[in-house]
């Protein structure tokens, strides 16, 4: 699929078919989150790819129950969460280089995005989940010190069409030479 009708068409899926991903579908998947951008090539992130029903269950329990993917964290095939090494990204020596701090969460969104589209390209399935209790997950996963949890994302097959959500008109959102000049 071409990146701008992956962009496109992709959605986020919450409900997913139990059929499984194969192997070389999930590595090619994880492949193109690693060959993502990140600050001074530094490649803070990490990926775990949760396979046991007991472990996806407990992550489902970090959601609040609000959350409408919890049943897509607790029922598809896989979930792929994505974790940080803290310290690397927009730092050197570990001091922030900037007024941002530790941009971790920047290179971690890319990788993600560059995994999301893949994973849509190939017919797969997936929905960011942030609004997760990212300490009790860290736990879960058992993310050593200097580490954390950021998001995950069920992976699968859809078992669900869902139209797409509204976006802002460029007009809102683009400025020429200086902010707010249309
Ligand atoms: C950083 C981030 C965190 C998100 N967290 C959740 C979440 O916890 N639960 C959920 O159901 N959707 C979550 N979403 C999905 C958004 O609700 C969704 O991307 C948005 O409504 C636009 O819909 P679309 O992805 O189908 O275009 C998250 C998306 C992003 C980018």
């Amino acid at each position: 699929m071409e990146v701008l009708e992956a962009i496109k068409t992709r959605r986020s899926i919450r409900k997913y078919k139990t059929d499984p991903v194969d192997d070389k579908t999930l590595q090619t998947v994880l492949d193109a989150a690693r060959l993502a951008p990140s600050w001074a090539n530094t490649q803070c992130w990490r990926f775990i790819v949760v396979q046991d029903g007991k472990i996806k269950n407990k992550l489902a329990n970090t959601l609040n129950e609000t959350n409408p993917a919890m049943d897509a964290i607790r029922n598809a095939p896989l979930v792929i969460a994505a974790c940080a090494e803290l310290g690397k990204s927009g730092c050197y020596d570990g001091v922030p280089a900037t007024d941002k701090g530790d941009w971790f969460m920047f290179d971690v969104a890319l990788a993600m995005q560059n995994l999301v589209l893949a994973a849509h390209s190939l017919g797969l399935a997936t929905v960011y989940v942030g609004r997760a209790d990212a300490k009790e997950a860290a736990k879960i996963l058992e993310v050593p010190e200097g580490y954390c949890f950021v998001a995950m994302t069920p992976l699968g097959y859809p078992d669900e069409i869902r139209n797409p959500r509204p976006r802002k008109e460029l007009s809102e959102i683009v400025f020429y030479d200086k902010y707010g000049v249309k």
